[in-house]
């Protein structure tokens, strides 16, 4: 979890001194309430901006892939979700964005298995991925596959050029998208608790 905002002056030059009287506060983790905590300063030249953040020596590697795996899903979603709005919802995009979208959604699929190359399940009860995604490789690596060809389906129903664009291209496309969607719902179903 991170938060930001504007530190005021006054405490400003107050942590500024604190950090002088004591330099090892920040790298020590104990400046906030959660001792797991660190405030990083990012000053610049729209002012001093300050970042409550996880302090980095306390996350390992697994939980920092873990992390990782996650946000890639999110952006994954976030193409998955504008296209939706484009095509589904009718946004008014033009079609060399909807194909760039497209094509970003294709190109980051790709990265799904380097996700789950390090086996890293979640724990007990916890909402996150299944050991199953590596007890059944085969199964997972299908379900990969899957997704793939239905993200390469989309990107060959989004016209290439005005004269390819005729005046049905985006109902079919949103089917097409509908195949892609029911990729994501399976492979969440079976590998994936929430
Ligand atoms: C081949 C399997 C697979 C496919 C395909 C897949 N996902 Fe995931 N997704 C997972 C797994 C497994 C997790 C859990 C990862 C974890 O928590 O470590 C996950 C997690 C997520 C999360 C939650 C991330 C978080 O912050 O915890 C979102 C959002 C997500 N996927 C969106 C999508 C969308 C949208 C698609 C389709 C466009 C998609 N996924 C396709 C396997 C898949």
């Amino acid at each position: 979890m991170t938060t930001a905002r504007r530190t005021p002056l006054v405490q400003q030059v107050a942590v500024l001194i604190l950090c002088v009287a004591t330099p090892a506060l920040l790298a020590d983790g104990h400046s906030g309430s959660d001792p797991e905590e660190v405030e990083l300063r990012m000053p610049g030249p729209w002012g001093d901006y300050s970042e409550a953040m996880e302090d980095p020596d306390a996350v390992d590697a697994d939980a920092a892939y873990v992390g990782h795996r996650r946000h890639r899903m999110q952006l994954l979603s976030g193409y998955y979700r504008s296209l939706e709005m484009a095509l589904r919802y009718d946004a008014p995009v033009d079609p060399e964005t909807i194909a760039r979208l497209a094509e970003g959604l294709e190109r980051h699929g790709q990265d799904i298995p380097a996700l789950f190359d390090r086996e890293t399940p979640t724990g007990e009860d916890e909402p996150g991925a299944l050991a199953r995604i590596w007890e059944e490789q085969e199964h997972f690596q299908e379900h990969m596959n899957n997704f793939a060809a239905r993200t390469r389906d989309l990107q060959r129903a989004i016209p290439q050029s005005p004269a390819e664009a005729d005046d049905d291209w985006e109902p079919r496309a949103t089917e097409v998208l509908n195949g892609v969607r029911h990729q994501c719902l399976a492979c969440h179903d079976t590998f994936r608790r929430r």
